[in-house]
């Protein structure tokens, strides 16, 4: 049975460059198929306004030979929607990305970070510049590094024409507060703000609204028994222990998990259990984002995988990343065992 800790791929800046495209699920995400939940109205007004942003593009459906697009308002380069999981922010980036003209990305925050340290920053510079649109989902500053790296991107490729729109957990002026010194990149951080116009999305998680509040942990002899069942379906099932998953995560840089998951149909854990160190679990959300990008439905015994994170991670800094994962892993396995 094939096992995670034994792929360690490679990942060139052109295959990140090959991937700059919405995940799979999100490839048929329209503004028609977001239906904004009528007890929170920021979402019937990030629709609006998103729209709205779009028709800088010009009209989406043709209005007949002779009318004109309407001009747009002369508003920012930039959307920046931030908000709670799962009220469907990256369900907007792609729609928005989708009614998008000529060359246009689309990637994760940690993508473009990727893209940047395979390519070197003017390769990279050189490859997004004049596109019509890129968009960041799950835009987050966690180093210094990274955001100066990333204000300066964005700011060329603003300069270049480009218009640009992120997703994330916390508003923009809130970005490195609690995870690093952010007080020292304030104009940088500030400076980046500017190009957005931010809209704030609110919501329930729309995951959770038909899935029950825990992740799924199966008794030992009940996972073995579903993954010989995946896997005589001619599925590709991995089987790891979870304490190995989480040393090998440690030896793989996060831009290449995507790669690490490529091709495998299920994911069986076993043995899971309440991390404690920070660094682990850090790694260990960057896997699950890339696990849910893909669909891919995980199976696991032990603790629920809800609650590998401490408690006092949970009141951390981190605390929104956490609650995504979590959010995220509820789905995962309740796909798995549905
Ligand atoms: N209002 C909505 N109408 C239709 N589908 C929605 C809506 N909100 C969310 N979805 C769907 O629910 C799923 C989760 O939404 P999405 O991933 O876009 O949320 P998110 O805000 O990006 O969450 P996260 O913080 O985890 O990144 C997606 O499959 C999306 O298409
Ligand atoms: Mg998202």
């Amino acid at each position: 049975m094939p096992r995670l800790v034994d792929r360690a791929p490679t990942i060139t800046g052109a295959e990140i460059a090959a991937e700059l495209v919405p995940p799979r699920q999100f490839e048929t995400a329209t503004f028609e198929s977001y239906r904004p939940d009528d007890d929170f109205s920021s979402q019937a007004v990030a629709l609006e306004r998103l729209r709205a942003f779009a028709g800088g593009w010009g009209p989406t459906k043709s209005r007949g030979l002779f009318s004109r697009a309407k001009k747009a308002p002369a508003g920012k380069p930039g959307v920046y929607l931030d908000g709670g999981f799962g009220v469907g922010k990256t369900h907007l980036l792609a729609a928005l990305w989708s009614v998008a003209p000529g060359r246009k990305y689309f990637g994760t925050f940690i993508e473009y970070t990727a893209l940047v340290g395979a390519l070197g920053y003017r390769e990279a510079v050189h490859l997004l510049k004049g596109a019509s649109f890129v968009a960041i989902d799950e835009f987050e500053l966690d180093d210094p590094g990274d955001t100066m790296m990333m204000t300066r991107l964005l700011s060329e490729l603003v300069s270049h024409g480009s218009r640009v729109a992120a997703t994330s957990n916390t508003p923009p002026n809130a970005l490195g507060e609690g995870r690093f010194a952010a007080e020292d990149f304030l104009r940088e951080i500030q400076a980046m703000a500017d190009n957005f116009e931010t809209l704030r999305i609110d919501g329930l998680d729309y995951r959770r609204r038909e899935i029950e509040g825990h992740a799924v942990a199966l008794p030992d002899d009940r996972l073995v028994a579903a993954v010989e069942q995946a896997a005589a379906a001619g599925r590709r099932v991995t089987r790891d222990s979870f304490a190995d998953l989480v040393a090998h995560l440690g030896s793989v840089h996060p831009s290449k998990y995507i790669k690490m998951i490529d091709g495998v149909d299920v994911i069986a854990l076993r043995d899971v259990r309440q991390l404690s160190s920070q660094t682990d679990a850090l790694r260990f959300v960057a896997f699950v984002d890339r696990v849910y990008d893909a669909q891919i439905p995980v199976l696991a015994s032990g603790q629920p995988l809800d609650a590998v994170f401490a408690a006092d991670m949970l009141a951390g800094g981190y605390r929104k990343k956490y609650l995504r994962a979590i959010s995220r892993l509820v789905a995962l396995t309740s796909a798995a065992s549905a």
